[in-house]
């Protein structure tokens, strides 16, 4: 409203019925994109043993990062893919979604800029040799060609949009936190009906399954919250 110079509610709100651009902004500022290259690294190595199991047993491996905020954890997903010699990187193929227009334009041009808040830097020390993926000028890190190679950017809304089918892994972390628990159970079953059976679910460390989809899941590791589709079959 300050932004606006709108000094009530309704003046504002009559805005918002105007402006499809005032809409986006809206959206854009209530939306919380804190994120980070290999954010959790103990996670990350539970990722690495998924990513392992599904490229030795099969060609293509169907990666879902949903949501993916500014890129930087499909990019996570697809470094650490060439950096392990037991992934076979080129037969990993990962979808990055977002309902945000402004973190997805960031994410396609896949540059980083370190800042007060954010040490990207040390956010890539989880790679003993990121220079092979990123190329840096001082504060700017420019995720490689061959990094992005891997990764599409689409834009898609876990609440309303239909959901997708056929995906090995879904990593969807530290949005829950921030839903309300009606729109949780709504998108976890987006991300069921995505996975392939025996698919593995990755969520944030701080984020549960809601009880009444707890038994479309077994428990893969508890403590990372790393999950797999389970039929019960
Ligand atoms: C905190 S970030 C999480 C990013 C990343 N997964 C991570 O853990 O670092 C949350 C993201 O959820 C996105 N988001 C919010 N509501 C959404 C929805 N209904 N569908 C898809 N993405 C949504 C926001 O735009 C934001 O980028």
């Amino acid at each position: 409203m300050r932004r606006t110079g709108s000094d009530t509610y309704g003046e504002y709100f009559d805005l918002l019925r105007e402006s499809p651009e005032e809409q986006e902004e809206l959206l854009d500022s209530m939306s919380i994109n804190v994120t980070g290259f290999f954010r959790n690294p103990d996670v990350w190595e539970g990722v690495r043993d998924v990513l392992r199991d599904l490229s030795a047993s099969q060609h293509t491996v169907h990666v879902w990062s949903a949501p993916c905020a500014d890129g930087r954890e499909p990019y996570s997903l697809s470094m650490l893919a060439h950096d392990d010699r037991k992934i076979d990187e080129s037969a990993v193929e990962i979808l990055a979604t977002d309902i945000s227009d402004d973190a997805l334009e960031t994410a396609r041009r896949g540059v980083y800029e370190e800042s007060r808040t954010t040490d990207i830097g040390e956010e890539l020390d989880f790679l003993s040799n990121y220079d092979r993926y990123i190329d840096r000028d001082g504060e700017c890190f420019q995720v490689r060609e061959s990094v992005q190679e891997n990764v599409t950017f689409e834009r898609h809304d876990l609440i309303n949009d239909p959901p997708k089918s056929g995906f090995d892994l879904v990593v969807c972390r530290n949005l829950f936190i921030y839903i309300d628990n009606e729109y949780k159970q709504t998108m976890l079953e987006t991300i069921l009906e995505a996975l392939r059976p025996d698919g593995y679910l990755v969520i944030g460390k701080a984020e549960t399954i809601p009880p009444a989809l707890k038994s479309a899941f077994s428990v893969h590791d508890g403590r990372l919250r790393i999950y797999q589709r389970d039929d019960g079959l």
